[in-house]
């Protein structure tokens, strides 16, 4: 039997993983493309951009600054602007996402010799086995359909001994920490998100798939099984991000 579901309960579907993820991912990302970075900067007190700094110095672009690098569910293109801007780098970034919008807010910020941006899914990426000398992904794995598929799409791009980075939310460790960002992510983050980027669930999809996703020590387990070696992770600013790295050998 069907059911009519309203904005939220699709919205909280999508935090669950749930049928329709895809589809209101993306439309959801598109929606609020213009309002992205605004938010983003905003909602993190600017905290994000240094999150995103030191994610790409896990990449370990400097052993091989002519490289291909991929800058995965890439948005607005912050994480493939600061690559092309780290020093000494001579090499090329696919930037890659299925939200045309989020490409469009931000190809103004790159350097189109140097950064592609494709319009592709990241559980299908269009380019050959062992294509990529390194992969990120910043604040994009949590919302990508399929965890596992995700991890086996970027193993078959890598090649061997490039490195996989994932930068996303997490749940704090302290119960304090954990209640006081609980407050602030559940109810200033929806209200002043809803304000600005006029979409009614998007900023409360965020905390919502933040709470579903995989603590640091299970992702780091699921990166295992998928086949990436010497794991590694560490939290950042008391656990409300942190940085997984990976790599394919
Ligand atoms: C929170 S934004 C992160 C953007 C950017 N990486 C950043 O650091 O701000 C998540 C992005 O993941 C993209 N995304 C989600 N699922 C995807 C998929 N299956 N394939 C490609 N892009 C996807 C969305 O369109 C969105 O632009």
């Amino acid at each position: 039997m069907h059911q009519v579901r309203n904005e939220s309960q699709i919205a909280e579907a999508a935090a669950a993983g749930g049928e329709g993820k895809e589809l209101y991912v993306r439309r959801m990302f598109s929606a609020i493309a213009p309002r992205y970075d605004l938010l983003n900067h905003l909602l993190s007190f600017n905290i994000d951009r240094r999150w995103r700094r030191a994610a790409i110095a896990t990449l370990g672009i400097h052993h091989r600054p002519a490289g291909c690098y991929l800058d995965l569910c890439a948005g607005t293109l912050d994480i493939a602007a600061a690559i092309q801007k780290s020093p000494g780098f001579s090499g090329q970034v696919v930037a890659a996402d299925f939200s045309e919008p989020m490409l469009r807010a931000g190809v103004h910020k790159v350097d189109r010799a140097r950064v592609s941006a494709v319009a592709a899914d990241a559980l299908a990426l269009p380019v050959a086995d062992e294509s990529f000398d390194g992969a990120i992904v910043a604040f994009g794995i949590r919302n990508v359909a399929g965890l596992d598929g995700c991890l086996r799409e970027v193993l078959r791009v890598l090649r061997r001994g490039a490195r996989f980075v994932i930068l996303e939310f997490s749940t704090p460790q302290s119960a304090l920490v954990r209640f006081g960002y609980g407050v602030y992510s559940n109810n200033v983050l929806p209200l002043v998100g809803r304000l600005i980027s006029g979409h009614r669930t998007a900023y409360r999809y965020l905390p919502e798939s933040v709470a579903r996703f995989p603590e640091q020590r299970v992702l780091a387990a699921i990166m295992h099984d998928a086949g990436f070696r010497s794991v590694q992770w560490h939290a950042l600013s008391f656990g409300i991000a942190a940085i997984h790295v990976g790599e394919k050998t």
